[in-house]
């Protein structure tokens, strides 16, 4: 294989299944007619970029055109959602995907959105494009049986299970009022739930029950929905169902424990499994928080593409502004001494802190202070009081939260 030269460029539309095939393969999965078409009529081919072996593509990448991430201090920006990543079995380990990254990065940039987004298959993957763990994420695996909510005043407000179609109706605006006040949401298009969040084709269930959409109501008003499947399961004779929740997005704090309390108040279920619920709430609602069972992986991984564009983009709480001084290794304009808060922007001032992008990605959207990347090796303070100061403009009342995987 050594000698092989590549071609990087997007697909042809009669490119695009061989393309979105490679990906499968590289995954070891099937790839199934119904979501093909269901990638093809919202993915725009020039997102899509392949290494070409000859006419087989070796390797792809992709990007959701997310219009708006909800940042600190209530603004957006355009942000890509990276998908699709893989390299056929049969050329790893020569470069490919580091090819892919670079150009889709630039890509990305001369789009003029200012961060790229995504969620890694493997941890040690992208670190070493510039990527930093921005949206630490939390899953439970909890016991029925043992879930009491706190000061609990009784049940409130009224649960009702929706069509598809009247899910699409009512949901969106929830979700709408949600993620403005959330930093670390994108806001979804009608093709994004209509083919993602609420489509229910048979081979995603994997043996469990057609998706179910729940809709709570508050003294008559819109609060909340959940999606959800049941899976069921029977030991010597008693029910040990799973409950999968794969939404559960309350407007207010009430309106998620009633949520919550109705989804583990459905019979027949031993265990409610959530990946990416708003756990930060969730374990403070509860008398018994240990047997939510909840675990932690690195969760969304961000690249600030543009330093620029992503600082003037978010929002900085009062104080004295910040000198950053950032290294990257892989784009020389990111790349110096940049003011952050009052004025953001480049600078020759001196540095109160140094650290590189990827670091910087994890203070970006709240996750982390600075002191805490400090203490891992990852900041240095050039300035006393710089860590300090940095954490006090970028810190966010509430940590940040993706509800969608893509
Ligand atoms: C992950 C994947 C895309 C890497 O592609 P690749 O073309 O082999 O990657 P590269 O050759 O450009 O590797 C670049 C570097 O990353 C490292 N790397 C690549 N994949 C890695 C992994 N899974 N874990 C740890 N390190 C990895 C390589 O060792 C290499 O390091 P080096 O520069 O120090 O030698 C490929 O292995 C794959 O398709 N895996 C299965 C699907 C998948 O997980 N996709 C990612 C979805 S988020």
């Amino acid at each position: 294989m050594t000698g092989v030269t590549l071609e990087y460029r997007s697909p042809a539309a009669d490119e695009f299944a061989d393309v979105l095939r490679a990906t499968h393969v590289a995954f070891g999965e099937e790839l199934k007619d119904d979501d093909l078409e269901r990638q093809r009529a919202v993915m725009p081919l020039d997102r899509v970029l392949a290494a070409w072996d000859g006419a087989t593509p070796v390797g792809v990448t992709a990007s959701w055109p997310f219009s708006e991430l909800t940042l600190p201090g209530g603004g957006t920006a355009p942000a890509a959602g990276i998908t699709w990543v893989g390299v056929l079995p049969s050329h790893r380990r020569r470069g490919i995907l580091t090819e892919l990254m670079r150009r889709q990065l630039e890509d990305v940039h001369e789009r003029g959105e200012p961060l790229a987004i995504l969620w890694a298959s493997e941890a040690p993957i992208y670190g070493r494009f510039g990527y930093g763990i921005a949206i630490p994420e939390t899953s439970i695996d909890a016991e029925r049986g043992a879930f009491t909510l706190r000061d609990d005043p009784g049940p409130r407000g009224t649960v009702r299970l929706v069509t598809e179609e009247e899910a699409f109706e009512l949901f969106p605006p929830l979700h709408e009022r949600v993620r403005a006040q959330r930093v670390g949401a994108i806001r979804r298009d009608d093709d994004w739930w209509k083919l993602f969040l609420l489509a229910d084709p048979e081979h995603w269930r994997e043996g469990a029950s057609p998706k179910y959409y729940a809709y709570l109501e508050l003294d008559g008003e819109a609060a909340g929905y959940a999606l959800y499947r049941l899976k069921s399961k029977w030991e010597e004779g008693t029910p040990r169902g799973d409950l999968f929740v794969h939404q559960a997005v309350g407007i207010t704090p009430e309106a998620t424990a009633e949520l919550w309390r109705y989804l583990f108040g459905i019979d027949l279920v031993a265990r409610v499994k959530a990946s990416r619920p708003d756990c930060a709430a969730l374990v403070l609602m509860v008398e018994d928080s240990r047997r939510l069972h909840v675990s932690g992986a690195e969760g969304v991984w961000l690249r600030i593409v543009a330093l620029e564009g992503a600082l003037a983009a978010r929002g900085y709480n009062a104080g004295e502004a910040v000198v950053l001084e950032v290294t990257d290794r892989m784009f020389e304009r990111n790349a110096g001494r940049w003011r952050a808060g009052t004025e953001p922007g480049r600078t020759d001032d001196d540095a109160d802190v140094a650290l590189d992008v990827a670091d910087l990605a994890s203070a970006y959207l709240g996750a982390f202070t600075f002191e805490q990347l400090a203490a891992a090796g990852r900041a240095r303070e050039l300035r006393p009081g710089g860590l300090a100061r940095a954490t006090a403009l970028f810190a966010t009342p509430l940590p940040p939260w993706c509800p969608d995987a893509f």
